[in-house]
């Protein structure tokens, strides 16, 4: 069959390296993909956004299955643009979407279901919503209510930082529209974890656990990033834990989705904070997670072409997914400035001599190609994803690579995967 995958990140890059491995595909595409998603599909130069090109390329192609990679063309409908031509997509349909897309309506569903959240309260005016802040106290969590590039959240650490903040994203300001309502929460103490899962609406299949590193140093200081490495499997998520993820969290958002007439089909990602034996929801995304699914997609044994195929057709009861025990760390290279404004177009050394490396996949991110020269053209440039037998031996292995590949300005935690080690 001929598979399109959608968007242009280590995500997609990951996506198209385990498709490929499917003898069910006769030709992949990725649009507009990278100089990694090059070397084993055909780059369509079509942006995520452009749901009228990417729907003639489809038709014209003769595409079987469109896989959507980044949230942006899933709130704008492509889904459901594709479905009405007759098209099979994997990727929540709009009304569904929204659960990644306005964190108001996430935060009012899990409110109405009873999973598990941090308190909190919606609000477009100032006043009352400084009212909250000093109800609260401090830390306390702003949020921008729609999507802002995983820069829409604000852990403030005073009242005035917290004051701000809310200010400049209700004026407009900070994020424009998706600042015209904010969420203010509690603000919650624990270890993350990425909790996500194939649903058709009914049946629940969860992947394997994993953790994201947000901040951009290590031991997680600095400010957010979309993320800067991640691991698998991740043993903050104990059985105990594993149950009540699936129970309180994934059962009743997939219930509640259904019973808002918003059936969600694809894969749901709950953003996990663990205290103790307590799980509570920080957000859900509606897509794979970007770093996690590439350590993810590394441990994944089964073929991923038929689950992709089930949970478009909406019927995933089938399905049987088969994981290596394997563990797997990547740890992401990001160019200098980020996830400030970047530096683009230093020159990426060593890539040749990483690729050689056993049981290493250097996932292509932020990278284009000048003449001969592979360069950076974004803040995450490089997934550089490993798989050992303990985890240990894929942070060793990831370090490797990493230490093989340079750059100007080149940043990287020297911590991915360290809390694992420490459980
Ligand atoms: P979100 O996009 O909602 O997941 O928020 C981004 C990051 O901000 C999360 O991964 C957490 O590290 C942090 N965060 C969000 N909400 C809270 C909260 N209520 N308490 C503590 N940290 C939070
Ligand atoms: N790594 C977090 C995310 O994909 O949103």
């Amino acid at each position: 069959m001929k598979i399109l995958v959608i968007g242009s990140g280590g995500r997609e890059h990951a996506l198209v390296w385990k498709i490929a491995q499917s003898s069910l595909v006769t030709r992949l595409f990725c649009a507009p993909g990278n100089p990694g998603t090059a070397s084993l599909a055909e780059n369509i130069p079509l942006a995520v956004d452009d749901l009228d090109g990417l729907l003639d390329f489809a038709i014209r192609e003769g595409i079987d299955l469109t896989v959507v990679g980044p949230e942006l063309p899933l709130s704008l409908g492509l889904t459901d643009l594709f479905q009405e031509q007759g098209l099979m997509v994997f990727g929540a349909s709009k009304n569904a979407a929204i659960i990644e897309g306005s964190k108001a309506f996430s935060k009012d569903l899990m409110k109405k279901y009873g999973v598990p959240t941090a308190a909190y309260e919606v609000f477009t005016q100032v006043a009352p919503a400084v009212s909250f802040i000093d109800q609260l106290g401090i830390p306390v969590v702003i949020k921008a209510d729609g999507l802002a590039a995983g820069k829409g959240v604000i852990i403030a650490q005073s009242r005035d930082e917290a004051v701000t903040a809310v200010t400049d994203m209700l004026s407009g300001n900070a994020f424009g529209a998706a600042g015209a309502r904010v969420v203010i929460e509690e603000f919650l103490v624990g270890e993350e974890a990425s909790f996500l899962a194939f649903t058709d609406g009914t049946n629940i299949i969860p992947l394997a656990t994993a953790q994201d590193h947000k901040p951009i140093y290590d031991g997680d200081q600095g400010p957010n990033t979309g993320g800067m490495g991640a691991y698998s499997p991740a043993p903050v998520v104990t059985p105990l834990i594993h149950e009540k993820a699936m129970k309180e969290v994934m059962r009743r958002t997939v219930d509640g989705m259904a019973a808002e007439g918003r059936t969600y089909k694809g894969v749901l990602y709950a953003g996990l904070m663990i205290n103790g034996e307590e799980v509570k929801t920080l957000e859900f995304n509606a897509r794979f997670g970007d770093p996690e699914c590439q350590p993810l997609l590394m441990r994944l044994k089964s073929d991923i072409v038929p689950v992709l195929i089930a949970v478009a057709r909406g019927d995933i009861s089938g399905i049987e997914l088969q994981w290596y025990d394997d563990a797997s760390v990547c740890v992401v290279m990001a160019a200098a400035g980020y996830p400030g404004d970047v530096i683009k177009g230093d020159v990426i050394a060593g890539l040749a001599d990483a690729t050689q490396i056993d049981n290493l996949v250097i996932f292509h991110a932020g990278t284009s190609l000048k003449g001969n020269d592979c360069v950076t053209s974004g803040g995450r440039v490089l997934g550089v994803t490993a798989r050992g037998v303990t985890v240990k031996d894929a942070i060793d292995l990831a370090y490797k690579g990493v230490d093989t590949l340079s750059w100007n300005g080149v940043q990287f935690r020297k911590d991915i995967g360290s809390k694992a080690l420490n459980r």
